[in-house]
C-alpha cells in the first residue's frame, strides 16, 4: 500500500491480508501484541491530530513503538496551527524534519487524501479518521473483532449497525468492509433524521424499530451520538433516544444467544448502551480496543515496512 486512506474499493485479498497480518501481530493466548522492533527501526512516524482522540492516537503510538519507529506526537491545540499555519504547511515542515509516516486525524471530509497529494513520493499517510468520511483502521479492527468472535466466513452473519449513522465515519467504513467481506445481511437501525439520505445504505435493511430489527442478530455495532457534528434539536432528549435506540439487557436477549456487542468508543453510557451491556459478558468493546494495536501495527507495516 502507498497510503491507507479508505477501505472503499479495497480489494478483498488486500483487506483480508491486513486482517491476517494483524492477527499474526496479536498473541491472543496471552492477550498482548508481539514486539517486532526491527521492522521500522530508524523510521520517524508522526501522529498528526487536528481532532481529539484517545483510542486511535494511543494505539497508533504503541503500534509504531512496537515496530521500533521514532514516534512524534503533534497536537494542533498546542501548535503553530493556533497561529494560522495551514495543515499542508504543518505537514510539509514535519516532513522536512525526516518524518516518513503520518497518522492523520482531521475534521474535514477527504482531508487526508487532499494532504496525500502534496507529499514526497517516499512519505506515507494513514487516515486516522477524517470528517464523516472514513476511519479505515477502525473498520479493520472491527472486522478483526468479528472474525475472532464468529470466524472468517461472514456469509451467514446478520450484522446490525445502530444509531447515529449520518455523522459516523465508523459506520461508513464498516459498511464498505462488511460488503467486501460478504456479510450475509446488514441491518441499519436508528432515528430517521440520523440516517444518511444518500446511497450509503444501499443494500442494507433499514428501519427505526430496534425491538423488531434486533431479532436474531449476530453482531450489534452500537454508534456514539456525535453531538459535536449535530445541529441543535436533532435528538429530542437523551432519555427519549435511549428508550427507543439504547441497548439494554432485555433488548439484547432478542438477538442471537451468542450475539456480540461492539462500540467504537467513546461510549455515552446510559444512552447508546447501559452499563450492564457495556460491561457484560457479550461485550467485545475492550477487545476492539485491544485489536486496535495489532491492526495499526499491520497498517504501519503495510505502508512503511
Ligand atoms: N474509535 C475512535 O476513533 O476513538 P478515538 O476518537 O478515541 O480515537
Amino acid at each position: 500500500l502507498r497510503h491507507l486512506l479508505t477501505l472503499e474499493g479495497m480489494p478483498r485479498p488486500v483487506l483480508e491480508g491486513l486482517l491476517d497480518q494483524a492477527q499474526a501481530c496479536h498473541d491472543s493466548a496471552i492477550g498482548r501484541t508481539t514486539d517486532r522492533r526491527e521492522v521500522l527501526a530508524g523510521t520517524a512516524v508522526c501522529t498528526l491530530f487536528f481532532e481529539p482522540s484517545t483510542r486511535t492516537r494511543s494505539s497508533f503510538t504503541l503500534a509504531a513503538q512496537r515496530l521500533g519507529a521514532d514516534v512524534m506526537s503533534f497536537d494542533a491545540s498546542t501548535s503553530s496551527a493556533k497561529k494560522g499555519e495551514t495543515d499542508t504547511d504543518t505537514l510539509r515542515n514535519l516532513e522536512a524534519m525526516g518524518v516518513r509516516g503520518f497518522v492523520i486525524r482531521h475534521p474535514d471530509d477527504g482531508a487526508v487524501a487532499r494532504l496525500a497529494a502534496t507529499v514526497k513520493p517516499e512519505t506515507c499517510l494513514l487516515n486516522a479518521g477524517d470528517g464523516r468520511s472514513g476511519h479505515p483502521t477502525q473498520g479493520l479492527l472491527d472486522m478483526l473483532t468479528i472474525r475472532q468472535a464468529k470466524g472468517t466466513d461472514f456469509s451467514a452473519l446478520k450484522v446490525m449497525i445502530v444509531g447515529d449513522v449520518k455523522h459516523s465515519r465508523v459506520a461508513r467504513t464498516d459498511l464498505h468492509a462488511l460488503r467486501t467481506l460478504g456479510a450475509g445481511e446488514i441491518r441499519v437501525c436508528g432515528p430517521a433524521n440520523l440516517l444518511p439520505d444518500d446511497d450509503t445504505l444501499a443494500g442494507c435493511t433499514v428501519g427505526d424499530d430496534l425491538d423488531a430489527m434486533i431479532e436474531g442478530v449476530d453482531v450489534l455495532m452500537m454508534l456514539r451520538l456525535q453531538h459535536e457534528r449535530m445541529s441543535e434539536g436533532l435528538v429530542p432528549s437523551l432519555e427519549a433516544y435511549h428508550a427507543r435506540w439504547g441497548l439494554n439487557a432485555e433488548r439484547l436477549r432478542r438477538a442471537a444467544p451468542d450475539a456480540i456487542v461492539m462500540h467504537p468508543g467513546p461510549i455515552n453510557r446510559g444512552v447508546e448502551v447501559t452499563d450492564e451491556v457495556a460491561d457484560g459478558p457479550q461485550s467485545w468493546i475492550l477487545r476492539q480496543v485491544a485489536n486496535g494495536v495489532a491492526v495499526r501495527m499491520a497498517a504501519l507495516q503495510a505502508v512503511l515496512g
